[in-house]
């Protein structure tokens, strides 16, 4: 079969860059193409990490979001598109600067499969989220409905919690490592949340990109094993580091109440985690006729458990 080729636009982001990792270890399979943003040029780390994919085989292809016609150019070079932009989480609405892509794949007319940045909650079901953090779901339905309208074949990727922004921490506010003295528990901490490494959520993406399986679905990664409250993170913690932790419990009264005073960003955080921990919206409906879930289609990937990926921390 003739090698796929794969064009990651956001490739030096923070799930780009392991997706186009993931993409250069299938190196038989796959020719790995990542957008060079002719506006990049003044970063040198994201300088430095494109041209570190194009030492071990990517191509970089020169576009821009202000020149649709480089776009498109871009695009009629590959069979599949995975995005990875950032997220509107603080009201930026990067999220929407995907719709000039979409515009582009429509008038090349060659793509075979559109991965858009998603990568977290369904945004199908949070039609009901609190502002201000709605906009990340709002923002990402707009985009579903543009690639709809166009009729691009599409895979949609719910990846849930990204281990390092939510298991490294113990789902806590204001830091990225995990506490060894309090931590505090959203509610009863019983609600089942899932946690994904980083690394996997690239690796079933790029397992999707030709599967007909997932052709115009939604890909769920809910790796058995990783669906576990909070509580059962901060257990497995707490035997890695041989101590039990002092567990503040914070009502959803009082946790909604703390998004007085916080700026966009800090309300939005509250918000979502608000719908993570107490509402249960990651894992309070079962996959239906249009999704399918990572870990059943794909079970030769072994994917991190939450023991082994909080050991780093020790
Ligand atoms: N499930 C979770 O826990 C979780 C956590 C974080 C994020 N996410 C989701 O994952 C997706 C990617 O987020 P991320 O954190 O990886 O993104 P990120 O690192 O903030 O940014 C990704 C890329 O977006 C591009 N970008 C940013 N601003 C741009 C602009 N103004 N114009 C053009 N390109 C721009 C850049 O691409 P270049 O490489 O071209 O510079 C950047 O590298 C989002 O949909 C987000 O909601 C999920």
């Amino acid at each position: 079969m003739a090698k796929r080729k794969v064009l990651v636009v956001g490739g030096t982001g923070y799930i780009g860059k392991r997706i186009v990792k993931a993409s250069l270890a299938q190196e038989d399979h796959i020719t790995t193409y990542v957008l060079q943003r002719r506006e990049m040029g003044s970063d040198i780390d994201k300088v430095q990490l494109l041209f570190s994919f194009k030492k071990q085989g990517a191509r970089l292809i020169e576009a821009s979001f202000s020149d649709h016609n480089s776009l498109v150019d871009a695009v009629k070079q590959v069979d599949v598109v995975i995005c990875t932009m950032s997220g509107s989480h603080s009201g930026s609405h990067e999220s929407l600067l995907q719709l000039k892509l979409v515009e582009a794949i429509k008038e090349a007319g060659n793509i075979k499969r559109f991965i858009p940045s998603e990568f977290g909650t369904d945004p199908s079901r949070m039609g009901h989220a609190l502002e201000p953090g709605r906009v990340t779901f709002d923002d990402k339905m707009v985009v579903r409905r543009a690639i709809e309208d166009a009729k691009i074949p599409f895979t949609y990727v719910t990846a849930n919690c990204f281990a390092g922004y939510f298991a490294a921490n113990l789902s806590q506010m204001e830091t990225l490592l995990p506490p060894k003295e309090k931590v505090t528990i959203y509610g009863d901490g019983n609600v089942k949340v899932i946690y994904v490494d980083e690394d996997d959520v690239a690796l079933y993406t790029i397992k999707t990109i030709d599967d007909p399986r997932t052709l115009n679905k939604t890909l769920h990664i809910r790796p058995p094993e990783n669906i576990l409250s909070q509580r059962e993170l901060v257990e497995k913690w707490e035997k890695l580091l041989g101590k039990e932790l002092e567990k503040i419990s914070i009502s959803q009264e009082d946790f909604l109440a703390s998004m007085k005073g916080l700026d966009g960003f800090g309300q939005t955080v509250v918000g979502h985690l608000y719908h993570f921990f107490y509402e249960g919206c990651l894992t309070n409906f079962q996959i239906g006729e249009e999704g399918e879930e990572a870990s059943e289609l794909y079970p030769d990937v072994k994917y991190i458990r939450m023991d082994e990926y909080l050991k780093l921390y020790l």
